[in-house]
């Protein structure tokens, strides 16, 4: 065998997920926010963390040695910079609502990947089903997660399309399936000038209106209830649509992509953003993870290139498109009517 060769990467990938499961636990038992007050010394933590004492110390330590946490002299244990300011849920920065939702659903369905390689059939609590939206919003709790979940994925990207996209053209904005409003709320703080809202299922009006609100944003951002199969888009001159194409099947891609070009006004913009994967499919693993997550979660969904969704723009009438990158894994297509 050459010297240089090892399986250490093999394993390192192959035992990754005892890494992650650490990390998830420690936030669903908030060992962050317990420490957003002060370093602590183990016994005191482990105790306020309701930890057993056989395995508070290892627990603790791994934390620390996979860098979520420091351990000070004299035993205390204190947050890092960044766990400090991502995951103490009282600050405006806290972004482990996707990780919430991880640990809760995706972990445990994850582990049919397998089984949905076989079937190609979601794994989630809709198996058996084709409601996965219906089922997953039968549960109050369950649907306040998600979507907190979302504005935890597409924080990232939301603050980068306020940045990169050239709103001092356009005057209103409509996300499309816009869950809390991550987007529009970004977009509208960065440019007073505009107005609009999120459309989407009527459930999630409550959520997004509470989210929009405590930004001071509620009279320039509405909601606008409506099922995308069923119902006319509300007007405006931008479109949005993050994490939404990604659902669904090609067929049903087409339709949403149709039916926001023929809403368009002349010169209207469609942005559509996601974990976009690179024209290769070498490159982009959280995207291609992401597709697989898709076939986990939806009865149909499938990530795709920026080169796949500029050319079904094309197909459905957007005389331009282009493709900008935006924040880690994400990137958006835009499409001009
Ligand atoms: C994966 S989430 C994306 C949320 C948000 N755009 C983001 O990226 O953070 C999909 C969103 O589509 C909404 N949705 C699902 N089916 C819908 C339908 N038939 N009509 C309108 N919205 C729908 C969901 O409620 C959810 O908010």
């Amino acid at each position: 065998m050459e010297e240089h060769v090892t399986p250490e990467p093999i394993m390192q990938l192959g035992m990754a997920f005892w890494g992650s499961k650490t990390l998830l636990s420690a936030i669903e038992l908030d060992v962050f926010g317990a420490l957003a007050k002060g370093p602590r010394n183990g016994a005191t933590l482990a105790r306020d963390l309701g930890l057993h004492e056989r395995s508070a110390r290892d627990f603790l330590d791994a934390l620390v040695a996979l860098g979520m946490l420091d351990r000070e002299g004299g035993g205390h244990y204190a947050n890092t910079v960044e766990t400090g300011l991502f995951l103490d849920r009282t600050k405006p920065s806290y972004v482990g609502g996707l990780l919430e939702m991880a640990n809760a659903r995706l972990y445990p369905f994850w582990g049919s990947l397998t089984e949905a390689l076989r079937t190609g059939e979601m794994q989630n609590e809709a198996k058996g089903g084709d409601d996965f939206f219906g089922t997953l919003y039968q549960s109050p709790e369950r649907l306040k997660q998600f979507l907190g979940a979302m504005t935890g994925v597409s924080m990232g990207a939301a603050m980068a399309i306020a940045e990169k996209f050239p709103w001092d053209r356009y005057q209103q904005v409509i996300d499309l399936g816009a869950a809390q409003g991550c987007v529009p709320v970004q977009v509208a703080l960065r440019h007073p000038h505009l107005s609009g809202g999120g459309f989407d299922l009527p459930l999630v009006g409550p959520v997004f209106e509470e989210y929009v609100a405590s930004f001071g944003l509620g009279d320039r951002l509405r909601f606008f209830p409506g099922d995308f199969w069923n119902d006319p888009f509300p007007d405006a001159e931008v479109y949005v649509l993050g994490h939404i194409l990604h659902d669904w099947n090609l067929e049903e891609k087409h339709t949403l992509l149709r039916k926001s070009h023929d809403a368009l006004p002349e010169g209207g913009a469609l942005i559509v953003y996601e974990a976009i994967i690179d024209d290769e499919r070498r490159v982009n693993a959280f995207g291609l993870l992401m597709s697989l997550n898709m076939l986990i979660e939806t009865p149909g969904g499938f990530d795709y290139t920026g080169a796949d969704c500029s050319s079904w723009m094309r197909q459905v009438g957007f005389r331009e498109t282009y493709v900008e990158p935006l924040a880690g894994p994400d990137s958006m297509v835009v499409g001009i009517k």
